[in-house]
């Protein structure tokens, strides 16, 4: 079949080349994009009276033709036209004939992929903040719920002071926060146009690229051709924002596979978000924290075959630009995958408060507090942090837990021991004892939570 630019060849392209080269497997999600830019430039061509205002019109009619098939899936792409673009103008010339194919005038392939790119990462990286958003009300709700839910807070996964799980959960909540302002700021850069860099070098004919960017709804455009074709920056960046984000989906999710483990109890996730053995009919299993722990080896993937593929290559455009796309879609529909998933997770989450409640009486998780209580009492803060390590140590061998000491007890390591300290040591008074900004205590909660509303 004849190629679009096979003018200078006297022989078949070999068929192994053909699909070896082809991106039309995978681009072709590119096509409403591609048809969107394609319609722009076209109007421009018109405008700046490069082409006839009746060629644009027959194209344009051409092109929204091509769209109105694609979305009744009338389409068939041909591997032999290599990719979206040449798909897209093979059938335009089918369907208006050879005017179709003036649409390319003043107009590259490679700036017309990094168009589309762009394109289709401004549109995802929108849908993405939504789905971020509906992730963060859905802690947020769960937060408001347990202000007063108290479970041990661990350092080194040992247990350290007790938390109100509110706290725990709204921790997740600014992580994820700071991904949605990463999101939004890269729409800075991924809204500038690079279309009107022809191949590298720009254009003989008159056009107007401004025109096109507010066609497009785009704020700039490249003010370098070459950097416009071979700029990929936007797709690094976002697949690096989408590994944080992925981090932090990672460690929440461990942290419901924990806390719903047999030893832990913490939560029950709901039946229609877990999965069962095909062997041992007790189980009931996290598969999706799990898959969500799990894919994100995948986005970091995608993030580092980029980083390589960039790296070495020269200016301008090389056809290695063209192993952008599968990671940049894969990573896009996995996190639309998981964000869609995390949300309903959350919400349905059931929390087990006395199993949390149960826990931090029975652990050494307020000795922080009695050597605070020491330290109040103008002990030195280490020498307390000494005597309550004392503590601890009889209180293990004695097989008792703080509370349980009696105060005969307690005053052989200090005179300064008084019956409040027994108040002192409950996890209500722990937890409500740290007011400092960005404390557990519920008032800091509250502030928290009426901040957070405020980003949502
Ligand atoms: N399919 C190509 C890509 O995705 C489009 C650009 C091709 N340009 C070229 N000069 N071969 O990168």
């Amino acid at each position: 079949m004849a190629k679009l630019w096979g003018g200078r060849f006297t022989k078949e392209t070999n068929k192994l080349v053909d699909s070896f080269t082809a991106s039309i497997s995978f681009d072709q999600k590119l096509a409403e994009e591609d048809i969107e830019g394609s319609l722009a430039h076209v109007q421009m061509l018109g405008e700046c009276g490069i082409i006839t205002s009746d060629e644009m019109e027959k194209i344009k009619s051409g092109l929204n033709t091509i769209l109105k098939k694609l979305n009744t899936g009338e389409i068939e792409w041909q591997v032999q036209h290599e990719d979206i673009h040449m798909n897209i103008e093979k059938l335009l010339i089918d369907e208006i004939g050879p005017v179709g194919g003036k649409l390319h005038t003043g107009r590259s392939r490679n700036d017309q992929v990094a168009t589309d790119m762009h394109l289709y990462l401004r549109k995802k990286t929108n849908v993405l903040i939504t789905l971020l958003e509906k992730v963060q009300t859905a802690l947020l709700d769960q937060a408001k719920g347990n202000i007063d839910t108290i479970l041990p807070g661990y350092t080194h996964l040992q247990r350290a002071q007790p938390v109100s799980f509110a706290h725990h959960l709204l921790a997740y909540f600014w992580m994820f926060e700071r991904d949605k302002e990463r999101l939004q700021d890269s729409l800075k850069r991924i809204n500038i146009l690079p279309l009107g860099a022809g191949a590298l070098a720009g254009t003989t004919f008159p056009i107007d690229r401004d025109r096109v960017a507010e066609l497009l709804a785009f704020d700039d455009v490249y003010p370098n051709s070459m950097d416009a074709v071979s700029d990929r920056d936007f797709i690094l960046e976002f697949l690096s924002i989408a590994s944080i984000l992925m981090v932090h989906m990672s460690r929440l999710s461990e942290e419901m596979v924990i806390w719903s483990s047999q030893e832990f109890q913490f939560i029950e996730l709901d039946d229609a978000f877990c999965t069962g053995s095909s062997i041992m009919p007790q189980k009931k299993n996290p598969d999706v924290p799990e898959l969500l722990r799990g894919k994100t080896g995948r986005v970091f993937g995608d993030l580092v075959s980029l980083l390589t593929v960039l790296k070495g290559l020269p200016l301008a455009y090389n056809k290695d630009l063209q192993e952008d796309k599968e990671g940049m879609f894969d990573t896009v529909e996995t996190l639309e995958g998981s964000l869609t998933l995390l949300a309903p997770l959350l919400d349905t989450m059931v929390v087990n408060t006395d199993k949390m409640r149960k826990a931090v009486t029975q652990d050494y998780s307020n000795a922080t507090d009695i050597a605070d209580y020491l330290a109040v009492k103008g002990v030195p803060f280490r020498e307390a942090h000494e005597i309550i390590g004392k503590i601890v140590i009889y209180a293990i061998e004695k097989g008792k837990y703080l509370l349980d000491l009696q105060m005969d007890e307690y005053k052989t390591f200090s005179p300064l021991f008084k019956e409040d300290v027994y108040e002192y040591l409950t996890p209500e008074h722990v937890v409500g004892a740290r007011t400092s900004k960005g404390g557990t205590a519920a008032g800091q909660i509250e502030q928290q939570i009426k901040l957070a509303e405020n980003h949502i």
